[in-house]
């Protein structure tokens, strides 16, 4: 195992550019005129896990986009370890946004990253991490380091809800039997403050739309007698927050778990600075529910965000027009015991009793997905709280993510596994927007604390 700085050294060449080219094809699941390049990023994912050294690899055909499965089994006594990761990304626009097209990777130093950062839509979320774990794979395999067996289960749609990956998994339960599920698709503290996600939020995500009048009309003759339904919108939705900024929704705290002070405390340890974080986006304050720090308004706190809002004119100069129409897609990032269904249930009927005469309202529910904590007292944690230990010379931190991956609660339920987040992005690596990008050292450095993960997890299990 102490082999595995010298191969990365050797090898580190390559390994950077076949990430480049697995983020030259725009794998974006959300938009169907990129099917075909979905379809080839599964592809040349199964390529690459057959010559890591996987003995069995296929593509697996869902209703959606398929999974990429692969494995390689040196003894069935053996424990298991199931990699998960998605090889989706999320749409790239606004590309005028972007200092460098999207799907045309390039390496440029930062002052978060001098040893230099990939930029590509998907070279952190999730591709770049993803991609790791093939080349932890294959130092494991070459040098004769693989301490257990291996399975990898790479999905296409992660971006838009994994709603296949749970036909997948309620289906093929034996195929992906496990002792635990790795992931790598967080972050961590800081380059020099490594930590391991010990909890995800959940997520209800929903459209309203408020209709009034049955077209669009002159604001000047019918402006102040008919309700506007922009005016009403945004009225409604400003209705949804308390001067504490606390959520108005009628029982949507009453399942939320209240942290002890104990591990209140344990938390406020996370080295934190609110200087760098106003700096880092340009406020002059931050904002959120009284009551709470910034890393517990991000992480155990339940929310409510508008992600967009449309309806009436807002083409080149002025139109004097009363929209019939505004709409507004709400998320709600929910934390354990908080059910995503029954929270879009109160959601629902809180909205649309909040309506005034005038206008009607609907909530489209699109998905969701339960949040999940991970304890830390277990054989699978440790050793990867160990092979950090080994790479980072510094114990790394639990903490809480304020993100979601929905589908690691239903692994849990269906394969009665936990789930281990060994996430090597930093926050300002900008996942999700216009340049995004993964450090180099990152990238290697996940590629370099994984075999040892394996390596500590089998010692465990015998
Ligand atoms: N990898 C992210 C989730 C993430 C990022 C968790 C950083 C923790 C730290 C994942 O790809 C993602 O974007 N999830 C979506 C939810 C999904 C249902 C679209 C999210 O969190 O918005
Ligand atoms: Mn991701
Ligand atoms: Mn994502």
């Amino acid at each position: 195992m102490d082999t595995i700085k010298e191969y990365i050294d050797q090898h580190k060449d390559r390994f950077i550019n076949e990430l480049i080219d697995l983020l030259k094809i725009p794998s974006v699941s959300a938009d169907s005129a990129f099917s075909q390049d979905v379809l080839d990023t599964a592809q040349a994912v199964k390529n690459a896990l057959d010559k890591a050294g996987c003995d069995h690899t296929e593509i697996c055909e869902t209703p959606g986009y398929p999974v990429v499965y692969g494995e390689k089994i040196i003894d069935p006594e053996l424990p298991t370890v199931l990699v998960y990761g998605h090889y989706d990304v999320q749409p790239a626009d606004p590309y005028d946004l972007w200092n460098s097209p999207p799907f045309e990777p390039v390496i440029k130093k930062t002052e978060a990253h001098p040893e230099g950062a990939i930029y590509a839509r998907g070279a952190c979320d999730d591709k770049g991490q993803m991609y790791m774990h093939v080349k932890a794979l294959e130092y494991m395999t070459q040098t004769g380091n693989l301490p257990c067996n291996v399975k990898f289960m790479i999905e296409g749609e992660e971006e838009v809800g994994s709603e296949n990956l749970a036909w997948f998994v309620e289906r093929n339960q034996e195929k992906l039997k496990n002792d635990v599920i790795l992931i790598s698709d967080t972050g961590m503290i800081a380059k020099d403050v490594p930590s391991i996600t010990t909890g995800l939020r959940g997520l209800s995500y929903v459209e309203v739309e408020v209709t009034g009048p049955n077209r669009d009309l002159h604001s000047g003759l019918y402006g102040g007698a008919v309700a506007n339904p922009i005016n009403v919108l945004t009225k409604m939705i400003a209705s949804l927050h308390d001067e504490n900024n606390h959520i108005t929704v009628p029982g949507f705290y009453d399942k939320v778990e209240e942290l002890s002070g104990e591990e209140r405390a344990q938390m406020a340890k996370a080295p934190f600075s609110l200087e760098n974080y106003k700096k880092a986006l340009d406020i002059n304050d931050i904002y959120g529910e009284a009551g709470y720090t910034t890393n517990e308004r991000n992480s155990i706190r339940p929310t409510l965000d508008v992600n967009g809002i449309w309806g009436g004119y807002t083409g080149e100069g002025a139109k004097t027009v009363i929209p019939s129409k505004a709409y507004a897609k709400i998320s709600m990032r929910l934390v354990p015991n908080q059910d995503w269904e029954e929270i879009t249930r109160l959601f629902k009927s809180h909205f649309e009793s909040i309506a005034p005469d005038g206008v009607t309202v609907e909530v489209k529910p699109h998905h969701g997905g339960q949040g999940y904590v991970t304890p830390i007292d277990n054989d699978a944690y440790q050793a990867a709280s160990k092979a950090y230990e080994t790479t980072f010379g510094k114990t790394p931190i639990p903490q809480r993510s304020g993100g979601s991956i929905p589908i690691v609660s239903l692994f849990e339920k269906e394969l009665k596994s936990k789930t281990i987040l060994m996430g090597f992005g930093l926050d300002s690596d900008a996942i999700h927007s216009p340049n995004e990008h993964f450090g180099v050292w990152n990238y290697l450095k996940g590629i370099e604390t994984i075999p040892w993960f394996y390596h500590f997890f089998a010692q465990k299990e015998n």
